[in-house]
This record gives structure tokens, C-alpha cells and sequence, in this order.
């Protein structure tokens, strides 16, 4: 297994910087949500460091749920967008204010999907917190309400996100330079 340093191409936010924006969304996403209902729904797995951190900083009353989603059919590191149910909601989210919290929005398709699939189910409102957005890569239009860092279209890992499920316990967010890295056996 390859170290991290073998492949890092650079630090895009350091931890203090992680920190200072966690904060801001969770202060904003509590002034937003003030007096009213909330369900935040953290998709696992990447989105799993992120909600632990925002939801400390959300101060208005509110559940947690999680669900789990995949991609499939499609190449390294992108996306296709068939997207398969994992993990389902455990809560009834009919007039609920729902509240994802993702990693990355790339392609968007991922989100178009689920934001479909969970407006089906009645809720009242439904928005997006992610912590990366990769804008120039978008091909499907979703409308992020809460957007943690712009990020360029470069593979990035660390603080949840992962290369092949290795490295999402990294307190920082990297871009890694693939033509380093070698996938685990
Ligand atoms: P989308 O459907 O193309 O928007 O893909 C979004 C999903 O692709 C994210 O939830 C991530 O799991 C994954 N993804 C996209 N870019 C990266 C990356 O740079 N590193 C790790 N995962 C990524
Ligand atoms: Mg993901």
C-alpha cells in the first residue's frame, strides 16, 4: 500500500481552513433553518466526516439519517450515473425539511438522481450542502444550496473522500497526481 506523500499533488485546504468553513455552514445552514423542522441526511460514505463536523455547528433542533448510494457501470473515477440504493432512509421524510449533506458534486448526476428519487416521497423542501463542488465538470444542472469549497477538476481525496476506500481519515483535502498512485492489489 502506497503512503499518501508517494502521490499528493497538493494541499487544496489545510484542517484550520476545513474548520473555519465547516463553521460558517453550519452557523449559516442554523440561521436558515431557525424555527423550523430539520432532517439532515449525511450520504455515506464520503459524506460521513463532514456531517459529524457541520452537525456540530447546526444549533437548531434536528434529526440525522443516512443513506448510502453507488455508482455503477461506469470507469475509474467518474461517473455514470445509474445510481443504486445501498442504504435507504430509515426515517419517513413526508413533510420534512431535508437537508443532504455530500462530498462532492461532479458531474451532478449522482444528486439529480437521489433529489428525484427522495421528491417522490412528499417532503416539504429538500436542499444540498456539499463541501466540493467541481463546477466545470457539471452535465447535469442541480441547484447547491451550500457549497463548502469550488474545487478544480482534479482528483481530490482526504477529510471523507477516498481513492479506493484508503485515505479518508486525512484531516486535510488533497489533489492526488493518479500518474503516481497505484491501485491497491
Ligand atoms: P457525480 O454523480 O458525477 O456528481 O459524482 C459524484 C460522486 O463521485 C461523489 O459523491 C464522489 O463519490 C465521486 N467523486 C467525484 N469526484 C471525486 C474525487 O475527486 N475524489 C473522490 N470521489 C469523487
Ligand atoms: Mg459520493
Amino acid at each position: 500500500m502506497q503512503k499518501y506523500t508517494d502521490f499528493i499533488d497538493e494541499v487544496l485546504v489545510d484542517q484550520p481552513g476545513i474548520e473555519k468553513r465547516v463553521r460558517e455552514l453550519g452557523e449559516q445552514i442554523s440561521r436558515d433553518y431557525a424555527g423550523q423542522d430539520l432532517l439532515v441526511v449525511c450520504l455515506l460514505r464520503g459524506g460521513l466526516t463532514f456531517t459529524a463536523d457541520l452537525t456540530r455547528w447546526i444549533s437548531v433542533e434536528h434529526e440525522l439519517d443516512c443513506m448510502s448510494l453507488s455508482s455503477y457501470g461506469t470507469g475509474h473515477y467518474s461517473s455514470s450515473g445509474n445510481v443504486r440504493v445501498n442504504l435507504d432512509l430509515m426515517t419517513n421524510i413526508e413533510g420534512r425539511n431535508v437537508l443532504l449533506v455530500e462530498d462532492i458534486v461532479d458531474s451532478g448526476r449522482t444528486m439529480a438522481h437521489v433529489l428525484m428519487m427522495l421528491k417522490t416521497r412528499d417532503p416539504k423542501s429538500v436542499r444540498i450542502c456539499v463541501l466540493l463542488d467541481k463546477k466545470m465538470r457539471r452535465e447535469v444542472e442541480v441547484n447547491v444550496d451550500y457549497v463548502g469549497f469550488d474545487v478544480p477538476d482534479k482528483y481530490v481525496f482526504g477529510y471523507g473522500i477516498d481513492i479506493d476506500e484508503h485515505f479518508r481519515h486525512l484531516p486535510f483535502i488533497a489533489t492526488a497526481d493518479l500518474e503516481k498512485y497505484q491501485k491497491p492489489e
